[in-house]
C-alpha cells in the first residue's frame, strides 16, 4: 500500500512537512500503517486538548462546508463539533432540497460552488463513487461522510480509534461484525482497514446481507483469515469486538425482503452472557432493534463512547487536511 499521494496544486515543501495537507479523504484504501499510528497520535491529542480546555483556536477563519444528501446525526454534528472546537466554522447544508440542488444542479457544479467559500468539503451522498466524483472536480479537499453503500471511511477510523483506546491494541484481536454486511458501508471500510493489522475476522449475517465478494476478495488477498456465519453462537465466545450493524432499510428495494430480516440478531444480556468480560460491543448508530436497550448498562456496551472517540478523530481529520496539525 502507498502513503498518501502528493498533491498537484500544493507546493511539494509542504506536501513534506505536512503530509495530508490538502488531501481527500475518499476511500481507506488510502492510509497506510504509519498514517493511522500518526492520525491517531494526533486524534489522541485532540482528546487531552478537549478535556484541558474545550475549545482552542488552531484552526480559527477556516470554514468547513458539511453537504449532506442522506440522512444523518453523528456524522454531521460531529464534524460540526470538531470545527468549532477548534475555532473554525461550518455551512451547514443538510437539507439539500431547500438548495439548488432541487434546481436540478449536478453535485460537480454544488461542490465547485461550495469550494469558493469553504476551506473544506464534507459530503455523505447516496451513490458509491460520488465522494471521488467531486474530488476530481474540486480543488479544496474532499472529505467522504458516506458514499451510498461503498465506504464510511472516517466511520472506520474512529472505530479503530475506539478498539485502540478501549482495549489498548488491534493486533492478535478477533472482530466479529454482525447485521447487515451487505449494505452497511461502515463494516466494509473497517474490514478493508483492519486488513493492515494482525487480526481475525468473523462475519455473521443472512444468507442475503453478506460481506461483498470484491471485499473478501481483498481480504483473501492480503491473508486475513475471515469465516462466515449465519449465527452468532459458535464465534461470540472467542470475540474481543462484536460490531453490530443495523439492518439498511433505505438500502432495500423489496419491504418485505427488509421486514424479514430486520430483527435476525438482537443483542441483550441474555445473548451476551457467553461472551468474554473483557471485550467491548460497538456499532455505528442509530440502532433500531438490533441491541436491547437493556444492554447500553453493561461495561462492555461501547457504543455511546464510540461516538465520543468520532469528535477527537474527526477533529485530527480536519486539522491534518488543513494543514494545521
Ligand atoms: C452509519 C452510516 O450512515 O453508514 N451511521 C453513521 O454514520 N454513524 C450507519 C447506519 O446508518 O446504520
Amino acid at each position: 500500500m502507498t502513503a498518501l499521494p502528493l498533491n498537484p496544486h500544493l507546493p511539494l515543501g509542504d506536501q513534506r512537512t505536512a503530509p495530508w495537507y490538502g488531501k481527500d479523504i475518499l476511500s481507506v484504501r488510502q492510509f497506510t500503517h504509519d498514517d493511522l499510528k500518526f492520525l491517531f497520535g494526533v486524534a489522541h491529542e485532540m482528546r487531552v486538548m478537549v478535556e484541558r480546555v474545550g475549545t482552542f483556536d488552531l484552526l480559527k477563519g477556516k470554514i468547513l462546508a458539511s453537504l449532506f444528501y442522506e440522512p444523518s446525526t453523528r456524522t454531521s454534528s460531529s464534524f460540526t463539533a470538531a470545527m468549532e472546537r477548534l475555532g473554525g466554522s461550518v455551512i451547514p447544508i443538510s437539507e439539500v432540497k431547500y438548495s439548488s440542488v432541487s434546481k436540478g444542479e449536478s453535485l460537480p457544479d454544488t461542490v465547485r460552488s461550495l469550494e469558493c467559500y469553504a476551506d473544506v468539503i464534507v459530503l455523505r451522498h447516496p451513490e458509491i463513487g460520488s465522494a471521488a466524483l467531486a474530488a476530481k472536480y474540486a480543488r479544496k479537499p474532499i472529505i467522504n461522510a458516506g458514499d451510498g453503500v461503498g465506504e464510511h471511511p472516517t466511520q472506520a477510523l474512529l472505530d479503530l480509534f475506539t478498539i485502540l483506546e478501549e482495549l489498548g491494541k488491534v493486533d492478535g484481536l478477533t472482530i466479529t461484525m454482525l447485521g447487515d454486511l451487505k449494505y452497511g458501508r461502515t463494516v466494509h471500510s473497517l474490514s478493508r482497514l483492519l486488513s493492515l493489522y494482525n487480526v481475525k475476522l468473523n462475519f455473521v449475517s443472512p444468507d442475503i446481507l453478506k460481506m461483498p465478494a470484491d471485499i473478501l476478495e481483498e481480504l483473501q488477498a492480503k491473508g486475513v483469515p475471515f469465516s462466515q456465519h449465519t449465527t452468532l453462537d459458535a464465534v461470540l465466545p472467542e470475540t474481543d469486538v462484536l460490531y453490530v450493524t443495523r439492518v439498511q432499510k433505505e438500502r432495500f428495494e423489496n419491504p418485505e425482503i427488509y421486514e424479514a430480516h430486520k430483527n435476525t440478531y438482537v443483542i441483550n444480556p441474555g445473548v451476551m452472557r457467553p461472551a468474554k468480560e473483557k471485550m467491548i460491543v460497538m456499532h455505528p448508530l442509530p440502532r433500531v432493534t438490533e441491541i436491547g436497550i437493556e444492554f447500553d448498562e453493561d461495561p462492555r456496551a461501547a457504543y455511546f463512547r464510540q461516538m465520543e472517540y468520532g469528535l477527537y478523530v474527526r477533529m485530527a481529520l480536519l486539522a491534518l487536511v488543513l494543514g494545521k496539525a
